[in-house]
């Protein structure tokens, strides 16, 4: 796959060497650091080089959540986590080189394409709900799962179509914590995809990552998340407050089964959420083979056969 940067915005660090990397063009931005596709002089290879914004470079608080998510990336070794090679500072720079991932984000997949198929929705899913358990069992928290943080790259073959990578551990914490990273630059970016608990500042744990993976899978099958509000306060407010409308509601012919699978990863109470990323991908994937059963499966016995097939029943 060609390496074109996303947007292709000029930058001035275009040429420029950082530690031991030349950085070759802007490939995206967030709410923290800009990422550039960079290589690395030593091994002659591509690499992702995240770097801190300039003027958040100041900032202590960025600072240590910078150093954090490099931290907490590189200990969870995990085929759907970006593996991080190194990370440093030089002449007041902070970065992160680590796996270059061809492809794009999901925002821009869908900004793209428009809503994806079932199947291919819950194997995008499956593929996040992955990292994302194995990251809880760390007892940490992502608690930014969004389309842009989640890394859509060519897949190994027919079988397995696309390779899904979640990154930005920027913002995760770990489960239950009150320490630290707390309020600065929180809602920085969308809150689109952000939990009940999370908004009412309870405390956190694995289960609001379930609901904004529930968020961004039904944006996934729609194409816009489960409320769309005119400003913030509203949004926030829907979240705490409002039903999440059917997603067959906005996209007509889903099987019922996903509108209940939905409903449980979108629920106010993280008690009445599915109790694992997994366990909500694994039940998505089921009620949405409904809608298509397999070729080739038998159909279910006719009322008539009942006797037969059942045991015989003389009423
Ligand atoms: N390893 C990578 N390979 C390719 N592109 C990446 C990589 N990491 C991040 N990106 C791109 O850069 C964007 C911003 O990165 P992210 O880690 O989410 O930073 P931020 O903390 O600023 O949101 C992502 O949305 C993605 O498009
Ligand atoms: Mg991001």
């Amino acid at each position: 796959m060609a390496a074109e940067p996303l947007g292709g915005r000029p930058s001035d660090l275009r040429g420029k060497r950082i530690a031991g990397y030349l950085v070759e063009s802007e490939i995206g931005r967030g709410g923290m650091a800009v990422v550039y596709l960079a290589r690395d002089l030593r091994l002659d290879r591509p690499v992702a080089l995240k770097l801190l914004a300039p003027e958040l470079a100041r900032n202590d608080v960025f600072r240590q959540r910078f150093a954090h998510e490099s931290k907490v990336a590189a200990a969870i070794d995990h085929p759907h986590i970006v593996p991080v090679f190194e990370a440093g500072e030089t002449d007041g720079l902070l970065y992160i080189a680590m796996r270059y991932v061809p492809g794009q984000d999901l925002r821009a997949l869908l900004d793209r394409t428009g809503p994806l198929p079932v199947e291919t929705a819950a194997r995008i899913a499956a593929q996040v709900a992955s990292a994302l358990d194995a990251a809880h069992a760390h007892d940490l928290v992502h608690r930014d799962v969004k389309p842009g943080n989640i890394l859509v790259a060519e897949g190994t073959d027919s079988e397995h179509p696309e390779h899904v990578y979640l990154t930005d551990f920027g913002l995760t914490k770990k489960s239950l914590s009150l320490t630290g990273f707390t309020s600065v630059g929180q809602f920085v970016g969308t809150l689109d995809y952000v939990a009940p608990e999370q908004i009412s500042g309870k405390p956190v744990d694995a289960r609001c990552d379930v609901y904004s993976l529930g968020c961004v899978v039904y944006e996934t099958l729609t194409g816009s998340p489960p409320f769309r509000r005119d400003d913030d306060m509203a949004l926030l407010w829907a979240h705490q407050f409002d039903p999440p409308p059917a997603v067959s509601s906005r996209r007509p012919g889903l099987p019922a089964a996903v509108d209940e699978v939905l409903a449980k990863a979108l629920a106010k109470s993280p008690d009445d959420r599915w109790s694992s990323c997994l366990e909500f991908t694994g039940a998505l994937r089921r009620a949405g083979a409904e809608s298509d059963p397999q070729p080739g499966a038998p159909p279910p016995p006719p009322r008539w056969a009942l006797p037969v097939l059942g045991g015989y029943d003389a009423g």
